[in-house]
């Protein structure tokens, strides 16, 4: 696991996370501190831990040891706050296949509440923020999907 430079300002900040499974150690002591503002790349090999650890972090598996702050917030103590504030999908879940990119963002702004304009602006900073508004015209059906492995799984990649 690579570990993010700490700033004043931290996303995500875990000391000595644990989590058991029966005997099975499935994340063993994790410390990380993520800066805010940016894109984190949580990486390593099948079975270390990386769902497990980033179930935690969304509230969705209490730990059994250390603890984990998301936007400043406990994620046990304070687990409400934690799922107001923090987004969770894999890489398929929540996407329709036949629309594009933009169109799928805009569908998920609507959801959250915003208006049409707002769905649309909003879906194009984003875009433009991950380097993407080449492809937001193409249906998400003709996007690269493939694993390291060279499949093309449909299974949630974190
Ligand atoms: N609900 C569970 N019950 C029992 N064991 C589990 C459970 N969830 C995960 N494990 C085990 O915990 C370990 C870590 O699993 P986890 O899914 O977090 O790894 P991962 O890093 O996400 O792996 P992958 O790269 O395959 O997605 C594995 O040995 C897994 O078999
Ligand atoms: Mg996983």
């Amino acid at each position: 696991m690579v570990r993010g430079p700490v700033v004043a300002e931290l996303a995500i900040e875990t000391s000595g996370l644990v989590k058991t499974f029966g005997s099975k150690r499935a994340v063993d002591g994790v410390d990380l501190a993520v800066p805010a503002g940016g894109v984190y790349g949580f990486l390593g090999p099948n079975g270390a831990g990386k769902t497990t650890t980033i179930r935690m972090l969304a509230t969705l598996l209490r730990p059994d040891g250390g603890w984990a702050r998301v936007l400043g917030h406990d994620v046990v103590r304070e687990a409400d706050a934690v799922r107001a504030r923090v987004g969770l999908t894999g890489q398929y879940a929540s996407l329709d296949e036949d629309l594009t990119g933009v169109e799928n963002l805009v569908l998920l702004g609507r959801l959250l509440g915003f208006s049409r304009g707002r769905a649309r602006s909003r879906a194009g900073d984003l875009l433009a923020a991950f380097g993407l508004a080449d492809a937001a015209g193409r249906q998400v059906k003709t996007y690269s999907g493939v694993c390291g492995d060279g499949s093309t799984s449909r299974r949630a990649s974190w």
